[in-house]
């Protein structure tokens, strides 16, 4: 059940990546509770690019490789404990279910375990686990046109709420 939708317009890289940035910090805020974020479009649509701006805002730092042929890529974060003035270490996982030909490829994967851990996953692709995938807290999908993309960001639990009300006015459709 999907709590709420929110058009967007982004006019270029620097929007996405400050889409990725405002998402990224309202989950730090919020305590950084295991989330799953899914990422939807055709490819060049911009997936990788929002996943790299949420990881990097999150303090991943050298390369952030796409996992399109990897399947996935496994970061380590320490992010600020707002409650308790230390750090928390977490897993952040990217994926990329592209080459997945039947859905049953996720099960087999061992996916399924790592999502439900703690930490942060962002799985490009998630219809080639169609019915599979746990309940994203939020959903983002994104449309092409030059460098500009029109999204659509879906909140399907409390914290995805919490996530898409962080969302800039500036970014914002409609
Ligand atoms: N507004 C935008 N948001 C995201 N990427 C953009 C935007 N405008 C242009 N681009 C370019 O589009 C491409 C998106 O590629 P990528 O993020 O790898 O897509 P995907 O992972 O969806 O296949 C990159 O080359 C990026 O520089
Ligand atoms: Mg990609």
């Amino acid at each position: 059940m999907a709590f709420a939708t929110l058009p967007l317009l982004l006019a270029d890289e620097s929007d996405t990546d400050a889409l990725a940035q405002a998402l990224a910090l309202a989950w730090i805020q919020h305590g950084a509770p295991r989330l799953l974020v899914t990422l939807e479009g055709e490819l060049g649509a911009g997936k990788t690019t929002f996943a790299r701006a949420f990881l990097r805002a999150l303090g991943v730092q050298g390369r952030i490789k796409s996992p399109s042929f990897s399947l996935v890529e496994t970061y380590r974060i320490a992010i600020p404990d707002l409650q308790f003035k230390g750090t928390l270490q977490m897993p952040a996982y990217h994926i990329d279910l592209y080459r997945f030909s039947d859905p049953q490829e996720w099960e087999d994967s061992g996916l399924r375990e790592i999502v439900g851990e703690r930490g942060a996953s962002l799985i490009e692709w998630p219809q080639h686990a169609q019915g599979l995938l746990p309940q994203a807290d939020l959903s983002l999908s994104l449309v092409p046109s030059g460098t500009q993309r029109v999204g659509q960001l879906v909140a399907g639990s409390e914290v995805g709420m919490t996530m898409l009300n962080a969302v800039p006015e500036r970014l914002k459709s409609g």
